[in-house]
């Protein structure tokens, strides 16, 4: 069975696809002709995930699911959440975004965020979420070079490790995007 993943980020296509089952041929945007930047406008990480499955099945006619992925920061409201990618701008830098958050936080005792990823399904002619979160806090400094985006800032609560210093397996058993791709593989095989 061909499913493809609407993502241009290939760490979240190879943490994906170290999860997916091998009868499930896991199709990258590239491997489908893909190059556009799918539009995410939407003011929900549900509605950015279903915008991006959307543009891959209305324009290619094949089976496909997205993920949309916020971090969510209780001393700041749940900031940034659904602007996680733009938060310090427009050229979506994972740096620049840790530096600001670091520097938001600089006076906070209160350090407890949340990872939440929404995956939308487009299978056949039903359309379905999936959701998966992960509690942890942010650190004072970086820490590790694994992962991608937040991870050397995020330490989630069962490790005293940042995600960006723990093993892909790892991090897929526990965190947002694992869980909810267990959603989703459950969904898949019923
Ligand atoms: P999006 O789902 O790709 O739009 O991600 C929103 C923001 O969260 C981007 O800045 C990503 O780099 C970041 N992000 C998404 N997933 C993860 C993750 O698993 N770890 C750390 N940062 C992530």
């Amino acid at each position: 069975m061909q499913l493809v993943f609407a993502t241009h980020n290939q760490n979240k296509f190879n943490e994906v696809k170290a999860l997916m089952p091998s009868y499930i041929e896991l199709l990258s945007l590239t491997d489908i002709g893909c190059f556009n930047e799918i539009p995410e406008t939407a003011q929900t990480l549900e509605g950015n995930a279903q915008l991006k499955s959307n543009f891959v099945t209305e324009k290619y006619g094949l089976n496909c699911f997205s993920d949309d992925t916020g971090l969510l920061v209780v001393a700041l409201g749940g900031a940034p959440g659904v602007y996680s990618a733009r938060y310090a701008g427009e050229q979506k830098s994972a740096t620049d975004n840790m530096n600001k958050l670091l520097s938001e936080l600089h006076d906070k005792n209160n350090r407890q965020a949340k990872f939440k990823t929404v995956i939308a399904l487009n299978l056949e002619h039903e359309s379905i979420l999936f959701t998966g979160a992960v509690e942890g806090e942010i650190t004072h400094e970086k820490n590790g070079t694994d992962g991608f985006g937040y991870d050397p800032i995020f330490k989630p609560l069962t490790y005293n490790k940042t995600f960006a210093e723990l093993p892909m397996s790892i991090k897929n058993k526990i965190s947002h995007r694992g869980k909810a791709v267990q959603k989703l593989i459950s969904h898949l095989i019923k």
